[in-house]
């Protein structure tokens, strides 16, 4: 590791699916750790985070990179990322990742992860889903990542649509092993 690198190497993808808001709670944590994030939308990603966010993507206080570049270090095992993220992700590119396509950026970024032995954390978001969604979660769970679903959950009684969706990110963090304290607080802790 380089004397000027920060800590860790995280890639966020933003896949297009509905969710945006998961994403931009992550990268608001991750901004504010030592760690060197970097993040890449996919086109329809950067659509629906303005439809339902009502902000630009491009205001992201991150490196971003174009998801169709390549020529970026951690699209290459040789310089590969610490983790990677991809969050929402759609059905769409769970199954380019599933079956190794790597035809963009996050897919390639993902392979790369897979095959390096790096830690890769999928967030699906659909429902329901199908008989190939559920096999393309399993082929990316026995190839080494997570499959995280964007699957809040209620028994820390959230009072708002972002401390539902901390539920979910609270948990990406913690297999990040990024020190974090969820809004809810943790089952059992006083
Ligand atoms: C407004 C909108 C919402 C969408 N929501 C989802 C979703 O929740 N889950 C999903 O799998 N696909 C969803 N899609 C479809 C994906 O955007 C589409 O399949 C896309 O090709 C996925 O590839 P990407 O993740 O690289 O953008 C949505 C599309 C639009 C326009």
């Amino acid at each position: 590791m380089s004397a000027h690198r920060k800590e860790r190497r995280i890639v966020v993808g933003v896949g297009g699916a509905s969710g945006s808001i998961y994403a931009r709670q992550l990268l608001d944590i991750l901004v504010a750790t030592t760690h060197d994030i970097a993040v890449i939308f996919s086109a329809h990603a950067r659509r629906i985070w303005q439809d339902e966010l009502g902000s630009d993507p491009a205001a992201v206080d991150c490196p971003q990179y174009d998801v169709h570049n390549f020529d970026v270090p951690f699209a290459s095992g040789s310089n590969a990322c610490d983790a990677c993220v991809i969050i929402p992700c759609s059905m769409g590119m769970l199954g380019r990742i599933a079956h190794g396509t790597a035809e963009d950026l996050i897919a390639r970024t993902a392979d790369v992860c897979l095959k390096e032995r790096r830690q890769l954390i999928v967030v699906p978001r659909e429902t329901p889903y199908s008989r190939v969604h559920l096999e393309n979660m399993l082929r990316l769970t026995d190839a080494g990542a997570v499959v995280l679903p964007a699957s809040p959950s209620f028994y820390g009684r959230p009072a708002s649509i972002e401390a539902a969706v901390d539920t979910v990110v609270a948990r990406i963090v913690d297999h990040l092993g990024i020190p974090y304290q969820p809004h809810t607080g943790r089952w059992g802790a006083s």
